[in-house]
């Protein structure tokens, strides 16, 4: 399962990219607006240094809701940088600009995606990526790793090759359950990343070997 991290700040970015597991980035406009970064020229800017930390896709997203807006704005990001993969909300004419982009060739994240239906459409529409928010589902009392399963087995049935990138992770659990049912990606907050490393045995036993080294070095 491939590793990319959620968010806009570069310091995390770097610090994940440096434990050698990083494989790409997403964003949204909330998470540009948590960093403070106001304007179009600054979002744009952000995009092209993140690409330039990362050797992997690096998800960013069109703030047009209707067709022609959303092609404009998908291709302006898309000439940034050859990691950009365009994200594209779950409404219908976002996946009719999905279709355009995976016919020229410009790859896709399908956002915004809480059933299986609507991953049914992204797949058919040739979206690279298709993100199911498993977060946002569990904090409306449903389950959002049975939606990772689901999808799984309806793209096992067709060959889809629209990969699932689970998002709005929110723990380092989450991150495992999504291993376990087959998700493609996981993107997740660095602290959940970090949270994976979590065991209080591997910390006694280290503490331990530590303290009989130094017996031996007498
Ligand atoms: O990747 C989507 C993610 O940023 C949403 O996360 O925690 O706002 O549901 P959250």
């Amino acid at each position: 399962m491939d590793f990319f991290i959620d968010t806009a700040n570069l310091d995390q970015i770097k610090e994940a990219e440096a434990l050698g597991i990083l494989d790409g980035v997403t964003t949204n406009p909330s998470l540009m607006a948590k960093e403070g970064i106001t304007g179009r020229n600054a979002v744009l800017k952000r995009y092209v240094d993140i690409c330039e930390m990362v050797n992997g896709p690096v998800s960013a997203e069109v703030i047009a809701t209707d067709y022609a807006g959303m092609i404009k704005e998908g291709t302006e990001l898309a000439e940034l940088h050859d990691n950009i993969v365009v994200k594209v909300p779950m409404i219908p004419d976002g996946i009719k600009a999905i279709r355009t982009f995976t016919e020229q060739g410009i790859p896709t994240n399908c956002t915004l995606v809480f059933s299986a239906g609507q991953a049914l459409l992204a797949a058919k529409a040739g979206a690279t990526f298709v993100s199911p928010f498993i977060g946002r589902i569990d904090d409306s009392n449903w389950d959002g790793i049975e939606l990772i399963e689901q999808i799984v087995e309806v793209y096992a049935n067709y060959g889809f090759e629209t990969q699932i990138l689970a998002a709005s992770i929110r723990n380092p659990l989450h991150i495992v359950r999504c291993a376990e049912a087959g998700a493609d990606v996981a993107t997740c907050p660095l602290s959940s990343i970090m949270g994976l490393f979590k065991h209080p045995l591997t910390d006694i036993g280290l503490e331990k070997f530590l303290a009989d080294y130094k017996k031996v070095e007498g």
